[in-house]
Order: structure tokens, then C-alpha cells, then sequence
């Protein structure tokens, strides 16, 4: 209409399902990635860690309390630490019941497991490296696990995984190993930092409270690690109100629990 304001015309950000869709099925397990899809959502996130014998598994916490029946399983093998924990005793663990009855049954998936679901589905992974200072040479095993399933070729590593983490080290080592993967730092360094991470990153994943528009500005004027503006994908935005926030800041990514809600408000 001739007296609406002009504006930037900008695209919706990308929506990431954080930890699968989990505000409906339980965060990390195959369940969350498959609500996602039927929800239309095409990024899921999730997080890594490993268990005593070296498998790579899909979970939040680094103790397995909050999201399984462990303690009533194995009542004396606290403080439940997954990395304390065998593939096959993790397997019989129930990691959907803790969200309802009705998610009774649900597995604490492996990552080969989960990427495979994704082949499946179509959908695109943020894979977090979650506490890595505990799984000394995780970076190299995940990606080898990438590398066989066929993660770190054509498609799959240009556009559809990106690998996340909190520890800057951790990244640097994944950008050394290997330098086609893309890779995001979960926080919000301060402007006169941001060159030093543009040289390993390709996002700056900040938490919703810290997004400014003069903050995403100051990221964009960075080019990444591959070349192009460095994007912010931030988090864990789960209401319309907030999502219009971020989004008119402009941002590239919102990760939510409830992806249905971000995209319907943006
Ligand atoms: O994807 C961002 C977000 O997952 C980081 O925090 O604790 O949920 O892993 P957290
Ligand atoms: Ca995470």
C-alpha cells in the first residue's frame, strides 16, 4: 500500500530444529528429527558426545539423569555420566518416558544412526561437539564417522551440515582437519574479536538475549572461513514475539524447540 513504510525486503531465516523438534518428542532421538520433518523443518541440531567404548551417541547432558531411566536401571552407577556408560548399556535405556507415557520406548540414537535418518529424510544437520574437553580426539573420530557415511562430500558438506561447539579449540581443530566442513562458535564474541574467529568459522551462533541488529551487522561485515559473510544462527529462540526480534535484526538462522511457531512468525 502507497502509505506503508519502506523496509528491507530480507529472507526468513533458516529454522533449525533444536535438538529435533523438541518441544514435542524427546530432544535428540530419531523421533525429534522425524517431527521435524513432518513439521517442514529442514535443519535439525543436535549434540555429540561418547560412550566408554567409543561409540559416538546423540545426547544434551554429559550425565544420562534428566533424559533416560538410568537411575532405575542402574540405581548404583551414579553420577551417571555417559561417558561412564557402554553402548550396549545405553541402548537399553528408555529416552522418551521422562517426556510422557506416550514417548515410552524412544533410544538414545548413535550419530551413524541419526545421519542415516537424515539420508533418509532429506533433512540438514548443525551437529554440536558438546563438552569435547571431556572426549579427548572426538574431532576426528565425528568426522571420520561423517567421511564414512558420506557427510564430507559434494552436497552434504557444502550445504548441508555445519558443525557447532562452544570450545573454540575444538573448531579449530575440525577447520585444520578439515577445512571444507563449516563450522559455527556458540557464543557472542565482541566485535574486535570477530576476525580472529572468521578465520575457522563460518557462523557466530549467539544467544537470542545478546542479538542486536548492530551485533549481527558487526558479524556480517566478516567474511568466514569459505569465503562469505559470516551468518549468526541464534538460539533457543521459542516464541513468535522473540522471533520477530531476531528477525528483524537479521539474522540467518533461528535454532527453537518449537519450529513451527518461528516459522509461522517470521
Ligand atoms: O544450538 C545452540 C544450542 O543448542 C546451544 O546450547 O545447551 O542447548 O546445547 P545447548
Ligand atoms: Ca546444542
Amino acid at each position: 500500500p502507497a502509505h506503508a513504510a519502506p523496509r528491507t525486503v530480507r529472507d526468513a531465516p533458516t529454522v533449525v530444529a533444536h535438538r529435533g523438534a523438541s518441544a514435542y518428542a524427546p530432544e535428540n532421538t530419531l523421533a525429534a528429527v522425524l517431527k521435524a520433518r513432518e513439521l517442514g523443518t529442514e535443519w535439525v541440531e543436535n549434540d555429540v558426545q561418547r560412550t566408554k567404548d567409543g561409540k559416538l551417541v546423540v545426547i544434551h547432558d554429559t550425565t544420562l539423569s534428566r533424559t533416560t531411566d538410568v537411575e532405575e536401571v542402574f540405581p548404583d552407577r551414579a553420577p551417571w555420566n555417559v561417558r561412564d556408560f557402554t553402548y550396549r548399556e545405553i541402548r537399553r535405556l528408555d529416552a522418551g518416558s521422562w517426556l510422557g507415557a506416550s514417548h515410552a520406548g524412544a533410544r538414545i540414537p548413535t550419530l551413524e544412526q541419526y545421519v542415516e535418518l537424515l539420508d533418509r529424510t532429506g533433512q540438514n544437520l548443525l551437529l554440536e561437539i558438546k563438552a569435547p574437553h571431556l572426549y579427548p580426539g572426538i574431532e576426528p573420530q565425528i568426522l571420520a564417522e561423517l567421511e564414512d557415511e558420506g557427510w564430507l562430500r559434494g552436497d552434504r558438506v557444502r550445504n548441508r551440515l555445519v558443525v557447532q561447539s562452544f570450545d573454540t579449540a575444538s573448531l579449530r581443530t575440525v577447520h585444520l582437519l578439515r577445512p571444507r566442513v563449516k563450522t559455527g562458535f556458540l557464543g557472542s564474541p565482541s566485535p574486535s574479536a570477530l576476525k580472529e574467529y572468521a578465520a575457522f568459522a563460518d557462523q557466530i551462533n549467539p544467544n537470542h538475549s545478546t542479538v542486536t541488529e548492530d551485533y549481527v551487522d558487526s558479524v556480517h561485515a566478516f567474511k568466514g572461513a569459505h569465503g562469505k559473510p559470516l551468518e549468526v544462527f541464534t538460539w533457543t529462540v521459542n516464541d513468535a514475539a522473540t522471533a520477530r526480534r531476531v528477525a528483524g535484526a537479521g539474522v540467518d538462522g533461528i535454532i527453537s524447540n518449537n519450529p513451527d511457531v518461528v516459522a509461522d512468525a517470521t
